[in-house]
């Protein structure tokens, strides 16, 4: 563990993604301070005295770059010296814009004079409740790299208090299946569905995922973690 990384900020740290990042750093004896909403407004106070930081957008944030050139900012001012960003698997897809977005952060995060690593995470495993019958709106059988949130925590953990990692970009999942085969695995039924339609770039993702999945590998998240991904 790098000697100067003992309190990490966590932006975004009171949602899911960021309580796993803060759950894994405690694991570490490290100091996890997560942010929300409540600490932009100053931002580089709220992130100062920390040795590194995890910067996870909200989901379907309008701007993802501006969001994530805000964060850059404020760690520079602050003078956080190392960063890691909470990007997504594929992003450079041009037919699913939050995708996009986050591979302009990526740009952004690579140019910031920081010292940066890129997580690329696959779909959540906890996405899916598997206590009853899975409603889809594409199909359940094309292939996605599924990512147990535990799995992110420890990989982000990792690298924020690692040496070794500066420049990487790593892409994560704990496991390759089909909604229909952990279906099946959990003994639910799968049922498509229509798209709800809740928001146009969700709908442009099910498409996607309806003819492509999103298939990520396995390995470097084992080679990362050092054991078999998804077992405790
Ligand atoms: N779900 C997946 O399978 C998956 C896969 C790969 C990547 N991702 C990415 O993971 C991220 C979402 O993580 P999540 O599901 O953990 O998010 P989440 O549970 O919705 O957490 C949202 C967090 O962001 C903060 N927040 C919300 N709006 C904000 C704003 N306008 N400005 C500043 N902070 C704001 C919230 O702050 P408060 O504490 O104030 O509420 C909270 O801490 C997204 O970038 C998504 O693309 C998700």
């Amino acid at each position: 563990m790098s000697a100067s990384v003992q309190r990490v900020a966590v932006l975004g740290g009171h949602g899911k993604t960021g309580r796993a990042v803060c759950d894994a750093l405690a694991d570490r004896d490290v100091e996890a301070v997560p942010l929300g909403r409540a600490d932009w407004p100053d931002l580089a106070a709220a992130v100062d005295g920390c040795g590194a930081a995890y910067v996870i957008a909200p989901n379907l944030h309008p701007d993802e770059p501006a969001y994530v050139a805000s964060a850059l900012a404020a760690l520079t001012a602050a003078g956080v010296g190392r960063v890691g960003y909470h990007s997504v698997a594929s992003p450079y897809v041009p037919a699913m814009p939050h995708h996009l977005g986050k591979a302009a952060s990526e740009d952004l995060v690579r140019r910031s004079g920081l010292e940066w690593t890129t997580l690329q995470p696959g779909a959540y495993l906890q996405n899916l409740d598997l206590t009853g019958p899975v409603d889809l709106p594409y199909s359940p059988d094309v292939p996605f790299g599924f990512l147990d949130l535990d799995d992110l925590g420890r990989a982000a953990a990792l690298v924020l208090t690692e040496d070794g990692h500066a420049g990487a970009t790593y892409e994560l999942a704990t496991r390759v299946a089909t909604v229909r085969e952990l279906a099946e695995e959990a003994g639910v039924e799968v049922r498509r569905v229509p798209d709800p339609g809740t928001h146009p770039w969700l709908s442009a993702m099910f498409a996607y995922y309806d003819a492509h999945g999103l298939p990520v590998g396995t390995r470097v998240l084992a080679a990362l973690i050092g054991h078999t991904p998804g077992s405790s």
